[in-house]
């Protein structure tokens, strides 16, 4: 996956409600997508869906994502999925550590385990960070910097350039309220420094860097244009064949 090239991931999360309404979504979303390798593409959608919606997009430049994942790869882990059987349905992606499941009690530490079993099958991680809301201070920096500090606990530069990071503001995400284009270019450059610090510019350099939160056709272009990202990782909008098509379109 060359960097340059932006990715944009749809998120479902718990949408939506039947297997038809799901693999209608995938095929409009495959056709819209047909042949273009360019931006990347990739869709999560719920764990039952995912066999489902892999064929729909089977013969499409859409990637299939998953949602979470579960460390241990085999036993007993009632309701639980592991990397290997992501990979056998066709996954190449995995949202890990998205703060709704942060919320649900979710802890750095599990989040490693799960990015550590990930790059093990050789999926790709698509880690999650972000505030819960903005102070005067700029404390907030200090939460996504210790978000990521986690992560260089245990992966080496190597393995770290395999990951990619989302910044997912928690009060931009559903809300409508989008961080401005200053905010994430501001976050990209934190972000980067940071990685710098804890390897070295070449990693911070390679690190592909996403925007969740309130991503929609209408702000797509600007955002991707001036916040220097590398995609998004959209919630809302890609419940929405068209909108999705659009916002692919606006950094395309
Ligand atoms: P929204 O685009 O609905 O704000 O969701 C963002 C998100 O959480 C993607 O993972």
């Amino acid at each position: 996956m060359k960097r340059s090239v932006p990715l944009i991931i749809g998120n479902w999360k718990l949408n939506p409600i039947t297997l038809s309404d799901a693999a209608y979504l995938a095929s409009a979303v495959a056709r819209k997508h047909k042949t273009t390798p360019e931006p990347y593409v990739a869709i999560a959608p719920p764990f039952p869906y995912l066999a489902e919606v892999g064929k729909k997009i089977a013969k499409s430049a859409v990637a299939l994502a998953a949602q979470d994942v579960h460390y241990e790869p085999i036993g007993p882990f009632t309701g639980e999925v592991s990397a290997a059987q992501l990979k056998d349905l066709g996954a190449t992606f995995v949202i890990i550590g998205h703060s709704e499941r942060r919320a649900m009690g979710e802890s750095d530490a599990v989040v490693r385990k799960k990015v550590q079993a990930v790059l093990k099958h050789r999926l790709t991680p698509i880690v999650c960070v972000g505030e819960r809301e903005r102070d005067e201070q700029g404390n907030f920096f200090g939460f996504v910097e210790a978000q990521l500090r986690s992560l260089a606990e245990v992966l080496p530069a190597a393995v770290m350039k395999k990951v990619v990071i989302a910044y997912e503001p928690i009060w931009a995400i559903g809300t409508g309220n989008t961080a401005t284009v200053d905010d994430v270019k501001e976050m990209q450059l934190f972000i980067e420094t940071v990685l710098t610090k804890l390897y070295d510019r070449p990693t911070a350099k390679a690190v592909r860097l996403l925007y969740g939160g309130s991503v929609k056709p209408g702000n797509a272009a600007a955002l991707h244009a001036e916040g220097d990202m590398n995609g998004f990782l959209v919630g809302g909008a890609s419940l929405k064949a068209d909108d999705f098509a659009a916002i692919i379109n606006a950094v395309s």
